[in-house]
């Protein structure tokens, strides 16, 4: 259907069939009608929140948000759902009348097209724009559980988590529901000389799991949870009249956000070199070889710890913190440390006065199969940095814990201006904070922790077979967290598959992941030549076996490219 007479005349005949002993035109009534959802027929994926074009006929066809009129023995003939962009045949009767819901695609009918009005107006991270106009691409208008719809009504695994905070999927309805219960108390009230029940309630639950912390920051996304630490460090040291301590130590690879001080840190060059001459980089470290799943086990060797010891030796005068991931590295490479690295990064920082920041951000909440990274790998931080999972998608929302040891550097009278300076609009956004709090609530009640233990079992055994593939290289994995080298090993070569061939055109290898998967019904985007594995952190056995179907099926086409 393509005009507004085609759409009439569909609902005319519709109007018709749906009734047996009432015939004749259908005459138009139109009003726009915002119907109950609850108040009509539904199944899960018909999408309420819209206006349902109500078309009334003289007695056989009613508006059915208003149940008075159903005294008047009317049989409603049909519903037409409009604008909708999803093609789902919805038809249960609550009612003591015939219901026939036609859903009608309205992008033309409201001169609207998604995935033109994208192409023209909205700019997309990490794109190159010139090559995303040429592409079909895909607009989400809703999600289902750990599937996104479009605009066509297909529907996607979301296989990359929607950038790894997506935890219950995307229609949980007690995180729902307390989003709606907060905005009708508090939309919005920042944490600017006032306090809020959300935010501090948040707090009491993130200190609790997160022993040995003893104060919360907030802001509102991983990069501001870093720039918080950063400028904590500095101050902390300056607060105590060491003024020279103001650099960074951190890992090579390591990766904490796209903000200035986050890039400075976290330095990746195929990202960040356009910048680099406005940055202060910190001291790099290589960090110790990823564990593979072969040697998951090894631990991290005596003589790499001796050299680790020189370095901060040298640096401990000059360095205010040392800044890490947690437990692995994520988007700069993906690297799982060995056993007892990040102990053993905690006790040089703590032998030589530099303070350890830990950014959990990508792997706190389960991902690499601990609630609290940090605790699991026996480190012990001054600063902790959390976000994404922390309210499972649904709202932004991030925060930079610290000791009291931290913390109290930073008490003093106003007139000596030690008080921290930092603060953002959204701090302690109470609607994130109570998304939090109902987000931590299900982890406990659902024991997500062991069922992220029991799905990475299964990730291990899965993995393990793809390693035989001539293009699988070397496998990382731990928690729900995977990655596959895609390398050439034909004639013993060994080169990473940089880029594949795409409908006679040349993408990149991350590219062609995310487009053949797409294809398959998965939306997940891959890091260079590695297939990453980051899905939702409750999903279903089901599911999770689909996503990894469409793996296999990937590496396989890849194998007969190369
Ligand atoms: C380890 C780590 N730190 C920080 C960030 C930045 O988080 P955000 O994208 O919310 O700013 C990311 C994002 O992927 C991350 O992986």
């Amino acid at each position: 259907m393509s005009t507004l007479s085609d759409f009439f005349i569909r609902l005319a005949v519709y109007g018709a069939v749906g009734k047996d002993e009432k015939k004749g035109f259908i005459l138009l009534y139109l009003s726009f009608t915002l119907v109950i959802s609850k108040s009509i027929a539904t199944s899960a994926d018909l999408y309420l929140e819209l206006y349902f074009l109500l078309a009334v006929a003289n007695g056989f066809i009613i508006p059915i948000s208003n149940p008075f009129l159903f005294r008047f023995n009317a049989m409603a003939a049909a519903i037409v759902v409009f604008p909708t962009h999803v093609s789902v045949p919805v038809i249960k009767n609550p009612f003591p009348c015939k219901i026939i819901v036609i859903i009608y695609h309205g992008k033309d009918l409201i001169g609207l097209d998604l995935e033109q009005a994208d192409k023209q107006f909205v700019w997309h991270p990490y794109t190159q724009m010139k090559d995303w106009l040429q592409w079909n691409n895909k607009v989400i208008v809703k999600g289902n559980g750990f599937y996104l719809i479009d605009t066509d009504g297909n529907r996607y695994l979301d296989g990359c988590a929607s950038m790894w905070c997506n935890v219950w999927g995307h229609t949980n309805k007690e995180i729902i529901d307390s989003i709606i219960t907060q905005v009708k108390q508090l939309q919005h009230s920042s944490l600017f000389g006032l306090g809020n029940r959300p935010a501090i309630e948040l707090a009491e639950i993130l200190l609790k799991i997160s022993k040995q912390m003893d104060h919360v920051f907030y802001s509102d996304n991983g990069s501001t949870a870093i720039e918080v630490a950063l400028k904590m460090s500095v101050q902390y040291w300056r607060n105590k009249g060491y003024n020279r301590k103001n650099r960074f130590l951190s890992l090579e690879h390591g990766y904490h956000g796209d903000t200035l001080g986050a890039m400075s840190i976290g330095y990746v060059p195929e990202y960040f070199r356009h910048f680099k001459s406005v940055l202060r980089l910190s001291k790099r470290i290589s960090p110790p070889k990823s564990s593979t799943l072969d040697d998951f086990r090894n631990h991290v060797k005596q003589d790499y710890i001796d050299n680790l010891e020189r370095i901060f030796s040298k640096y401990s005068d000059t360095c205010c913190a040392m800044v890490m991931e947690s437990g692995a590295q994520i988007a700069g490479g993906v690297n799982v440390y060995p056993y007892g690295f990040q102990k053993a990064v905690s006790e040089l920082c703590n032998k030589y006065d530099i303070l350890l920041v830990i950014d959990e951000i990508a792997t706190g909440f389960g991902r690499l199969g601990n609630m609290v990274e940090y605790l699991a790998q026996r480190s012990n931080p001054d600063i902790v940095c959390m976000g994404k999972a922390l309210t499972g998608g649904y709202s932004p929302l991030a925060v930079t814990l610290c000791k009291n040891e931290v913390y109290s550097a930073f008490l003093s009278d106003y007139s000596e201006n030690k008080h921290f300076c930092h603060g953002h609009t959204y701090t302690g956004h109470p609607i994130g904070c109570s998304v939090a709090i109902t987000n931590l609530r299900l982890y406990r009640k659902h024991d997500l922790v062991e069922n992220i233990r029991r799905n990475s079992i299964y990730l291990r055994a899965r993995l393990k077979e793809m390693q035989a593939s001539p293009v699988v290289g070397r496998i990382v994995h731990k928690g729900l967290l995977g990655a596959i080298d895609l390398v050439n090993k034909k004639e013993k070569k060994h080169e990473p598959i940089q880029s594949l061939d795409y409908h006679g055109k040349k993408i990149s290898t991350s590219n062609y992941i995310m487009r053949e998967a797409i294809k398959m019904g998965v939306f997940m985007r891959g890091l260079g030549d590695t297939i990453v594995i980051i899905p939702p952190l409750a999903i279903g056995k089901r599911d999770f076996k689909f996503l990894l179907d469409v793996i296999c099926e990937l590496i396989k086409k890849i194998e007969v490219m190369v």
